[in-house]
This record gives structure tokens, sequence and C-alpha cells, in this order.
């Protein structure tokens, strides 16, 4: 079990993360936000084909997981899908429940994931869906031990001004450190210092278009191999 369940808030019916004072999602479209940022940013489902595997800081609702679940899904979940998460304070499952009953379209996986959830489970083989793995702890403790690299990480903390933590420098290397040679990293966040951390970390990073009212997010991707 993990040791602390996420204290919430509720605004509008979406959870608000008692100690940042931040959404989870987007108050506006979380669902077309993850596609718009963590989807089309990473490029998929174009890079879905041979096994392929995300890392996640943050997985707080689990609505990450669900969407790129339902895109591998419409894909003909092409090879294995791993997604590995790192996250502190998980959900209670209740809390999660509520969170997800927003996403009526994405109902058949957030039941998937509901039926198994336990804050600190270990990792699930879903049948016909992905291998997740939620790593709980501090990121930056978490990831550095992390005995495995991903193809596309998806970097969803809450705001930087609000959850520096998951942007500090030394955790981003500690990404581009866990980054298959070709592989990306994706962010709603343009920060001009998390831009430079992911250059630091062995990124090329391209500012591209933000969703709604978000001018810019961030793109990165780390060279092939020679
Ligand atoms: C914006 S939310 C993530 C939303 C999530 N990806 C989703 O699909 O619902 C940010 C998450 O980062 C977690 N978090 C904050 N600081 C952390 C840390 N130092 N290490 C690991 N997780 C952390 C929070 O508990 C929260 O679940």
């Amino acid at each position: 079990m993990a040791d602390q369940t996420a204290d919430l808030d509720w605004k509008d019916g979406v959870p608000i993360a008692t100690a940042f004072d931040d959404p989870y999602y987007s108050l506006d479209d979380g669902l077309a936000e993850t596609r718009h940022v963590f989807l089309a940013g990473s490029d998929l489902p174009a890079r879905f084909g041979d096994d392929f595997h995300i890392a996640e800081l943050g997985f707080g609702t689990g609505l990450n997981l669900l969407v790129t679940w339902a895109a591998w899904d419409r894909a003909g979940q092409p090879a294995t899908l791993r997604f590995t998460s790192f996250e502190a304070f998980p959900m209670a499952k209740p809390d999660m429940t509520a969170a997800l009953e927003h996403f009526p379209d994405l109902a058949p996986f957030a039941d998937l994931l509901l039926d198994q959830w336990s804050p600190g489970m270990g990792p699930v083989m879903f049948e016909g869906g992905p291998i997740l793995h939620v790593i709980i702890g501090d990121a930056r403790k978490t990831v550095p031990a992390w005995n495995d690299q991903a193809d596309a990480w998806f970097l969803d903390g809450f705001s930087p001004a609000k959850n520096p933590e998951l942007w500090d420098a030394d955790l981003l290397n500690a990404v581009g450190q866990h980054t298959k040679p070709g592989g990306t990293a994706a962010t709603y966040s343009a920060a001009g210092h998390v831009r430079r951390g992911l250059e630091a970390a062995g990124f090329t990073v391209t500012r591209t278009p933000g969703y709604g009212r978000k001018r810019h997010m961030t793109q990165a991707r780390r060279a092939h191999a020679e």
C-alpha cells in the first residue's frame, strides 16, 4: 500500500489536488487536451507498431493511460503497450472513480482500470490491454532508480510554479537517461526552464502549438543511436 493518498477538492466535478491547488486535468476539456499534448505530441498512434513503452510523471486519475489505451485499441492493438507511471500521491479508488465519470467515452477502459486499482498495487497486465506499472514514491528518487527506458515520456506534473519538484533539472536529466535513442518527451508546459532542462538532458526541443488557451507546448526528441 502507498503511505499517502491524494487529498482532493472538487470544482465543477474536476478534482483539484489540495496540496498543489491545481486541477488534475483541464477544466475546459481534459480529454481533448490529453489527445493533443500527449498523443499527437508524441506522434501517436503512428508510432505504435513495435512494442512501445510509455513512461509518465504523475499518474493522477489515470486519464492519460486511458486515452492512450483507447487510441492503441482503435489502432488494432499493435504489439505490446507498456505504461509505467511515477506517482507520489496515488488516488483513493472512490476519488478516481468520480474523476473518471467525466469521460463516458473511456468507460470500458476505466472500468477495467478501476476493477484492479488500489493505491500501491503492483504491475498489472490487462487482458487485451497494456501492461501498467505505477511506481509509488517521489519521482526524484524513483526515476533515477528505474531499471528501464521509455520510447515516449508524458511529463504531466502540476504546473511548474506549483509543483517544481516534477520539473527539477536533475529529474529531467534522469528522464533523458531513461529514454531510448530516438525516444521523445512531451508536455503541456512551455516554460523556459523546462525547455532548457530537457535540452541539458540531451533532447532536441521544439515549441509547438498548445491546446486551447495555451499558446505553446513542448515536444522533445533524443538523437537516434549512431
Ligand atoms: C497533473 S497531475 C497528473 C494527471 C495525470 N497524468 C492524469 O492523467 O490524471 C500531477 C500528478 O503528479 C503527482 N506528483 C506531484 N509531485 C510528485 C512527485 N514529486 N513525484 C511523483 N509524483 C508527483 C501528483 O500527485 C499528481 O498525481
